[in-house]
């Protein structure tokens, strides 16, 4: 034994016998006591945070005054209003670039909400983390360590043991932070990096890193342009894309139409890279359709479909909410689904009814929908047992009092699938060639109807002839599979779940099992791999149950908390961005001190 490993297992020992390192490592929420777990975290905030090595110095001279550097490769990154190597320029034409932002003049040099409020390291000036010297990325969260290593908060970080490392490229912030990300309507890929942070699952290490995760903003006038961009920085600024042509490399994307978004030109440019990556996307059309005339977007065994982020307020009113169950059932017995089939909501597309008499909507609206509302609506807007309008003053009475709910796309992917999930009405998914959130991987006929487009006359056959029990059966299973529909953990419970498997955590699972199985289709996921079939019935038997808050102030959890009183601590206008990690770190300042339900 040479000294160097004596030294190790001493220090091993040592670590194993110290109780209080014991408790950080676990983070502090597993304490005792609240009083203790109080302790543990001043503690450790006093005790941690002020181990910074000195900066290296590369950047150009002069870089923090206003910027930042980051110095795992000598970037300056500056605020919106400068500008240069070292940003020390005012930038021109500052009217213009506000606009590309959305933003004002005057919002956008000013002090505002940062993402992950900065980690309590820096603070948020002109649409950017301003760090302490010595620590840079989007949220202040890196630093060089002791041993001259890179770190994530100070080495307090506590990676996962079970589930994949994903590194996230630190890209300049005129490709992240400065849009505002509480302004953004879908801001699914910087909510996905604060779970990544406090799921344990980031590294900095890209050799260890499983997949590579590219946090791009898709929508919008910018994303052709950026996309143009950042490609090539990748590529020539790290060595990561190299290891392997780029084929565990990420995209969140959030357009309508998914890839399609990049438009023919872009596509053509970038055709051997893209056809690398990873699109996560909502739109899930896998092959041509020749009524809308839309390309496909979805690339078999490729791409995974992922849920649209439901931010709207006032699931919690789900008849799914243990809670609600419980009321209805004081109220003179649960809520009866007597109607069968519900739809509200656009049924030509943009801007135009379809005419009552006719059933019919003007022409230029065929592609709409793949032309499945409308066709819905011409055949079933009398029919008896379904409303299908659109439009209606109580839609979420409405949801909860029909056995089936259409679940149709919109001028792109559709949310209703989801939405209707989260209220315990089945989904009736019709849109040949499209799939839906984590399908293959997770199998939609356990819990929906799925019917062809051409049988939308024979809807209400199709519908009156499934039995009873299989109604049952399905709305049991749509318990489970409404939890992996939704980003609680970022968000805050809405069912009563605690998000040990939410959204977030299905995709990490898919990524674990696509990894481990490389050369399994995703339909045989669950043949293959024991966890994940377990994971998808919501039976895991080796996690905790993990305090995570919930939506809504009268309708909550025994023993949980209301997120709102989360948020207040952060003062007006706060939102959930202010909770560095998401709604499942509500409780702690620190997002090294999260809960977490697996290890
Ligand atoms: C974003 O910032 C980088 C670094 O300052 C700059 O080189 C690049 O041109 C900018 N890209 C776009 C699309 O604005
Ligand atoms: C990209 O390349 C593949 C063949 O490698 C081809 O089938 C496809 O049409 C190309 N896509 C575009 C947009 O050019
Ligand atoms: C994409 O992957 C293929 C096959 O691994 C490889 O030949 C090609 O060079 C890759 N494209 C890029 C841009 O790395
Ligand atoms: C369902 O029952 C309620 C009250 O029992 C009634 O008002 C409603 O019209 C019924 N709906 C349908 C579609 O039969
Ligand atoms: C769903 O269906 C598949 C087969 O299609 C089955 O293997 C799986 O166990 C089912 N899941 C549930 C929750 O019933």
């Amino acid at each position: 034994m040479t000294w160097l490993s004596l030294i190790f297992v001493i220090y091993c020992l040592f670590m194993a016998a110290s109780p209080s390192n014991a408790q950080f490592r676990n983070g502090c929420y597993n304490a005792a006591s609240g009083q203790e777990r109080r302790l543990c975290q001043i503690k450790r905030s006093l005790v941690e945070r002020t181990a910074v090595a000195p900066s290296s110095g590369s950047c150009p001279k002069g870089c923090h005054k206003h910027g930042v550097c980051n110095e795992e490769i000598g970037r300056c990154d500056c605020p919106r209003h400068y500008t240069g190597p070292s940003c020390s320029d005012l930038a021109p034409n500052m009217a213009q670039l506000c606009a590309q932002y959305s933003l004002s003049l005057r919002e956008c040099r000013k002090e505002s909400e940062c993402f992950n409020n900065c980690n309590q390291r820096g603070k948020c000036i002109g649409g950017m983390c301003h760090c302490q010297p010595g620590y840079w990325g989007m949220d202040c969260s890196i630093s060089w360590g002791p041993n001259g290593k890179m770190q994530l908060l100070e080495g307090n970080y506590v990676p996962r043991k079970t589930g994949v490392k994903v590194y996230i490229y630190e890209l300049p912030p005129n490709m992240t932070s400065w849009f505002i990300v509480s302004h953004l309507d879908r801001p699914l890929q910087f909510l996905f990096w604060q779970r990544l942070m406090s799921s344990g699952m980031r590294t900095l290490d890209g050799n260890e890193a499983d997949y590579f995760f590219i946090p791009i903003f898709t929508r919008g006038a910018l994303v052709r342009e950026q996309f143009k961009w950042v490609l090539p920085y990748i590529q020539t600024t790290f060595p990561w894309w190299s290891k392997d042509n780029g084929h565990r490399h990420l995209i969140i994307h959030t357009g309508d139409m998914g890839i399609n978004d990049l438009g023919l030109v872009v596509q053509r440019q970038f055709n051997s890279s893209l056809s690398n990556i990873t699109w996560l996307s909502h739109w899930g059309l896998q092959e041509y359709h020749p009524v809308a005339r839309w390309d496909r977007a979805h690339r078999p065994g490729k791409d995974i479909v992922i849920p649209v982020m439901i931010m709207t307020q006032g699931f919690h009113q789900s008849p799914m909410n243990p809670r609600m169950e419980a009321e209805a059932k004081a109220n003179g017995g649960p809520l009866v689904r007597n109607g069968t089939l519900f739809f509200a909501g656009r049924i030509c597309g943009d801007g135009e009814l379809p005419d009552p008499s006719t059933g019919k909507c003007g022409p230029g609206h065929e592609a709409y929908s793949l032309g499945v509302r409308q066709a819905v609506y011409l055949h079933h807007r009398k029919t008896k047992g379904f409303k299908i309008v659109p439009w209606t003053n109580s839609y979420l009475e409405d949801i909860s009092t029909h056995k089936f709910c259409l679940a149709p796309v919109g001028g792109g992917y559709g949310k209703r699938q989801v939405l209707v999930s989260l209220m315990g009405c089945l989904p009736v998914l019709i849109g040949d060639g499209v799939l839906q959130p984590f399908e293959p991987e997770i199998d939609w006929s356990n819990f929906s109807i799925r019917v062809p487009e051409q049988d939308i006359p024979d809807l209400p056959r199709i519908l009156n002839n499934v039995p009873a029990s299989d109604v049952a059966v399905k709305q049991k299973r749509l318990k489970c599979a409404a939890q992996h529909m939704f980003y609680s953990s970022s968000l805050g419970a809405i069912l009563g779940e605690d998000g040990r498997y939410d959204a977030f955590e299905t995709l990490m699972e898919i990524l674990r099992v696509r990894k481990a199985h490389p050369d399994v289709p995703p339909e045989k996921y669950q043949k293959v791999d024991e966890r994940f079939r377990k994971f998808v019935k919501c039976e895991l038997d080796d996690s905790e149950e993990v305090p995570l808050c919930t939506q809504g102030t009268e309708l909550q959890v025994e023993g949980r908390k209301s997120c709102k009183d989360c948020r207040h601590k952060y003062g007006v206008g706060a939102s959930f961005f202010s909770t560095a990690g998401g709604m499942l770190c509500c409780e702690s300042d620190d997002m090294t001190m999260c809960p977490r339900a697996w290890a």
